[in-house]
C-alpha cells in the first residue's frame, strides 16, 4: 500500500491512537456528570414534529427498476417531489479528479456483487477505476503506483485494522455512554424524520465505517440506490463481511466506495440525501467537506448529520477549550464545534433550513440544498 511507506513508520500511527484514545479518555471522565445536567432525549428541541409525524403516516415503499412511489397517508408535497427524481439514482458515480461522470461496464446494475471486476471510466480524462471483492476505490489517489499521502490522524486512525474490527464490538458503544449519543435505532429514527422529504431517493452514508447506517438505509428499502462510502479500505472490508454474513441483504442498488469526503466521486447536484454519522469531527476540513456535499446534493437534496458539540455551558469551561485546542492539534480534525459554527458552516456551504436535536455532546443537524 502506497500509505505505508517506510517514511511514515507504524508507531506512528500507533501514537496517535495512544494521543487520542487518551484524550477520549479524560473527556470521558468529565462529561458524564455534566450530561446529568443537559436535557435528557424527551427534552429536544423539535421532538414532537418529528416523531408525531413519522408515527402518524407510515411510509411505504414499492421499488420498481428505477422509480419508487411512496404510499403515504398524508398529502406531502415532499412526496410528489420524490417520485420525479429517483429514477438516476446511479447516474451520479464521477470521477474524483474532473467531476464528470464515469462509464461502466458492470451488468446489468452496480451491486455489492456487480462491482468487483467492473471497470469504471472517466468520460473526460479516460481514467479508469477498477472496482475489487469488496469495494470501489474512487480516491484521486486510486491506481498511483509510488505516490501515496497521509492524512490527518483523526482520518488515518480508522484505517487501522485493529480499529476497524472493534468499531461496532464496542468502540461505537462508547459514544453513548460519554457523549450523549441516543443510540443507532433511535438515531435512525431520528435520521429518519429528516430525510422525510427525500425517501424514496438515493443516499450516500459518508464515513459510513462498517456501515451500521449504510446496512439500516439498505434494509430499510427506504432509498432507491445506497453508497456506503469511506476513506478506510478496511472499514469497508468490515461492512463487506457483515453483509455477506447476513442472510437476505438487499444487494442491489447498494455500494461501497472508497473516497474522501474532500473529494466525493459524485455529479454535481445528483444526490437526494448525504447521511454523515459521527463524522463530521473526524474531517481533517469540515468546511471542504460540507461544501463538497452541497455541491452533489440535487436541489432540495437534504445533509443529516450527528456529531459532538461544544458550547453553551462547555465553552465556558477552560478545560473544555483546552481539550478542544489539543485535540486539533494532535488529531488534525475540528472535533467539537458549538451550534452556532455549525449551523453557520452549513450556510456557508450553500444550505439552508439548518435544523439541529441535542442531547449532552450530542447533535444531530440537518440543512437542506434551496430549491
Ligand atoms: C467514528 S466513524 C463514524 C462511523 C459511522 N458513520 C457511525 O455513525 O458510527 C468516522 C469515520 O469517518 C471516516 N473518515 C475520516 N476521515 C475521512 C475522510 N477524509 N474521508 C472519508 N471518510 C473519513 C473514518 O474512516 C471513519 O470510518
Ligand atoms: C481492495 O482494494 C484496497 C485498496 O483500495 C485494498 O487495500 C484491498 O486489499 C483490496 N481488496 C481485495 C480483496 O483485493
Amino acid at each position: 500500500m502506497l500509505d505505508h511507506s517506510p517514511s511514515v513508520p507504524h508507531r506512528q500511527r500507533l501514537l496517535f491512537l495512544v494521543a487520542i484514545t487518551a484524550v477520549m479518555a479524560a473527556i470521558g471522565a468529565v462529561v458524564p456528570g455534566m450530561c446529568m445536567l443537559t436535557p435528557t432525549l424527551s427534552l429536544f428541541k423539535h421532538p414532537t414534529r418529528l416523531f408525531s409525524r413519522a408515527a402518524k403516516s407510515p411510509l411505504r415503499l414499492r421499488a420498481f427498476s428505477s422509480t419508487a412511489f411512496i404510499d403515504t397517508k398524508t398529502n406531502q408535497p415532499d412526496s410528489i417531489v420524490v417520485e420525479k427524481e429517483v429514477s438516476k439514482s446511479i447516474n451520479s458515480l464521477a470521477c474524483p479528479v474532473c467531476y464528470d461522470s464515469l462509464t461502466w461496464n458492470a451488468v446489468p446494475g452496480l451491486s455489492v456483487d456487480t462491482i468487483s471486476g467492473s471497470t469504471f471510466q472517466c468520460s473526460t480524462c479516460q481514467k479508469t477505476y477498477v472496482g475489487n471483492q469488496t469495494h470501489l476505490d474512487l480516491t484521486a489517489t486510486g491506481g498511483a503506483q509510488s505516490y501515496g499521502e497521509l492524512m490527518p490522524a483523526s482520518t488515518e486512525l480508522f484505517r487501522v485494522p485493529l480499529i476497524s474490527f472493534l468499531y461496532e464490538r464496542g468502540w461505537r458503544q462508547t459514544f453513548s455512554v460519554w457523549g450523549g449519543f441516543p443510540g443507532p435505532e433511535k438515531e435512525f429514527e431520528l435520521i429518519k424524520g429528516f430525510l422525510k422529504p427525500v425517501l424514496g431517493g438515493n443516499i450516500i452514508d459518508a464515513s459510513c465505517a462498517s456501515g451500521l447506517f449504510s446496512r439500516l438505509f439498505a434494509k430499510s428499502g427506504l432509498f432507491s440506490f445506497v453508497v456506503a462510502l469511506d476513506y478506510s479500505e478496511n472499514m469497508l472490508q468490515q461492512c463487506y463481511e457483515f453483509i455477506q454474513q447476513e442472510e437476505n441483504f438487499p444487494k442491489e442498488n447498494f455500494i461501497l466506495v472508497r473516497a474522501d469526503i474532500s473529494r466525493l466521486p459524485f455529479v454535481s447536484s445528483s444526490v437526494d440525501a448525504v447521511h454523515a454519522g459521527a463524522a463530521l469531527h473526524c474531517w481533517p476540513s469540515p468546511l471542504a467537506a460540507v461544501a463538497e456535499i452541497s455541491r452533489v446534493l440535487r436541489p432540495g437534496g437534504v445533509f443529516v448529520a450527528t456529531t459532538y458539540i461544544l458550547d453553551g455551558g462547555f465553552s465556558v469551561i477552560p478545560f473544555l477549550s483546552t481539550v478542544r485546542q489539543n485535540v486539533r492539534q494532535v488529531s488534525g480534525s475540528y472535533i467539537f464545534l458549538s451550534e452556532r459554527e455549525l449551523e453557520d458552516l452549513c450556510r456557508a456551504c450553500g444550505l439552508v433550513e439548518f435544523k439541529c436535536i441535542r442531547n449532552g455532546l450530542f447533535v444531530m443537524i440537518s440543512a437542506t440544498k434551496p430549491s
